[in-house]
């Protein structure tokens, strides 16, 4: 499974970079919002510290105008991904993206039928949003589950990018239904790191180490 973190902070990702595990990066106009900064100077800088995909999203609505900036962004960097929202336009400039050879990341996918629209565009990825699911009382999921049969009964590529993904356990439900991708804030994949019995464990070790070398 691959790990792609989610922000637009470019600390964060300096930081995560470190730990060796971290394939890709995915940002949203809410988190490029967030870091204070414009997105282009954002996308630029990231590509420069993580060499794999980074999702930079679309502002426009309208396929023309989706397009002029996909273009645009391309430009940027080659491991740009152009991230566009599943709508009418979305899809029909991903697939318009896609004959052309640019990776797309769809995004803001809530039902397996939107999801099989992607694939049929052509989408390098699909980002179903677990956590916004849960928080209206669905099961997120379930989505990821019925994403990943649909895209094996017809043979699709296009890989599953599971998105808002808000605490560990998310993350280890996704690599049981075989998501793709994870992609998760900071926090999360720091907490993935830890385990009580770790710790404990680790500091007993270290203490009857130094019992007996003392
Ligand atoms: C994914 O690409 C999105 O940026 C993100 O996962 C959304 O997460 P949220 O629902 O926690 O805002």
């Amino acid at each position: 499974m691959e790990f792609f973190i989610d922000t637009g902070m470019v600390d964060e990702i300096k930081k995560a970079a470190e730990w060796g595990i971290v394939d890709g990066v995915t940002t949203n106009p809410s988190l490029i919002a967030k870091s204070g900064r414009t997105q282009v100077e954002v996308i630029k800088e990231i590509c420069e510290i993580i060499d794999g995909p980074i999702s930079a999203e679309v502002i426009a609505t309208d396929k023309d105008g989706m397009l002029k900036e996909a273009y645009e962004i391309a430009k940027w960097h080659d491991n740009v991904v152009i991230k566009l929202p599943l709508t009418e336009a979305g899809i029909a400039a991903c697939a318009t993206l896609s004959k052309d050879g640019i990776k797309t990341n769809v995004t803001l996918c809530f039902s397996s039928n939107q999801a099989l629209l992607a694939a049929k565009a052509g989408a390098t990825y699909i980002s179903p949003f677990l956590g916004r699911l849960d928080d209206i009382g669905h099961n997120g999921m379930q989505l990821i589950e019925e994403i990943r049969m649909v895209y094996d009964n017809y043979g699709f590529t296009t890989k599953i990018l599971a998105a808002s993904i808000r605490h560990a356990l998310h993350l280890r439900d996704c690599t049981l239904v075989g998501a793709d991708v994870a992609t998760m804030p900071y926090k999360v994949i720091e907490a993935l790191y830890k385990h009580p019995l770790t710790e404990k464990g680790l500091s007993t070790f270290l203490a009857d180490h130094a019992k007996a070398n003392s």
